[in-house]
């Protein structure tokens, strides 16, 4: 996955993704809801960009959670107030309760199957307080088009100077959208190349359903989501 290119991940999505506008969405979101929500678990946290300006905006105290240990450092050493660990989203136990747990950026899709779809909404369930919320970004479902996410683009990090490309081709492999991507990076003495496969699992809003339910979970989906994909919005049915 992103063994490789965790550390220009913020470098490319600088160009993607606002993730200072996602932050006040999401905290516009939470001010709607019930209780007044003060701990957020970010699952498959990334780089740490959501929790970083959920800190430093709007004070909620944000922790951690993603398989590439990589990104743990960095989430880590960008978040200092929170902790960030390492786990597999479908199979961890952190030993205590948020009032709100995260699973942004179509991180879901990564879970592949439904089994383990079911077991990782199971797992966040375990970590939500009574009153507590998930907020979940999808990813595409078994019927979209992938053209589009076959794509090419360069990104210059604004502090190193140093140039990314990132060629990436899309195909499905029955309900797994399969990503081959090859990065170019351009060091000052030499340009380093790797390539990296993404499989991510398309599930339906049925199987999405599904999933939801065997979790004891309740939800909702808005169309609108944070960046160009719905949300689903679910709280713990009893
Ligand atoms: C598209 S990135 C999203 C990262 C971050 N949430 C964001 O919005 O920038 C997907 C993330 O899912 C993580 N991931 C993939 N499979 C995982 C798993 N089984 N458990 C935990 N994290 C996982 C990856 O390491 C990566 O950080």
């Amino acid at each position: 996955m992103y063994t490789q290119s965790f550390d220009i991940y913020d470098t490319i999505y600088q160009l993607e993704k606002d993730y200072s506008i996602e932050a006040e969405k999401i905290d516009y979101l939470l001010q709607q809801l019930p209780a007044n929500p003060t701990t957020i678990l970010d699952v498959a946290c990334g780089s740490g960009e959501h929790a970083h300006h959920l800190y430093n905006k709007f004070k909620y105290s944000v922790d951690g959670i993603d398989i590439e240990p990589g990104f743990v450092e960095i989430a880590q050493k960008k978040n200092p107030s929170g902790v960030f660990i390492q786990g597999d989203m479908s199979n961890f136990d952190i030993g205590r309760k948020y009032d709100v747990v995260l699973c942004l950026f179509s991180s879901i899709g990564y879970v592949q199957t439904k089994r383990a779809l079911c077991d990782t909404l199971t797992c966040i369930a375990k970590h939500l307080n009574s009153s507590g919320y998930l907020i979940l970004e999808p990813w595409l479902e078994p019927t979209n088009d992938l053209s589009s996410l076959s794509t090419i683009i360069e990104a210059v990090d604004p502090k190193t100077k140093i140039q990314v490309t990132r060629k990436r081709s899309a195909y499905a492999e029955e309900n797994i959208s399969v990503l081959d991507i090859e990065y170019s990076i351009k060091l000052p003495k030499e340009t380093k190349q790797f390539k990296e496969q993404h499989r991510l699992g398309m599930f339906s809003r049925e199987e999405m359903a599904e999933a939801f339910q065997q979790a004891e979970l309740i939800f909702t989906y808005a169309e609108q989501g944070l960046h160009n994909k719905g949300i689903y919005l679910a709280k713990l049915a009893v």
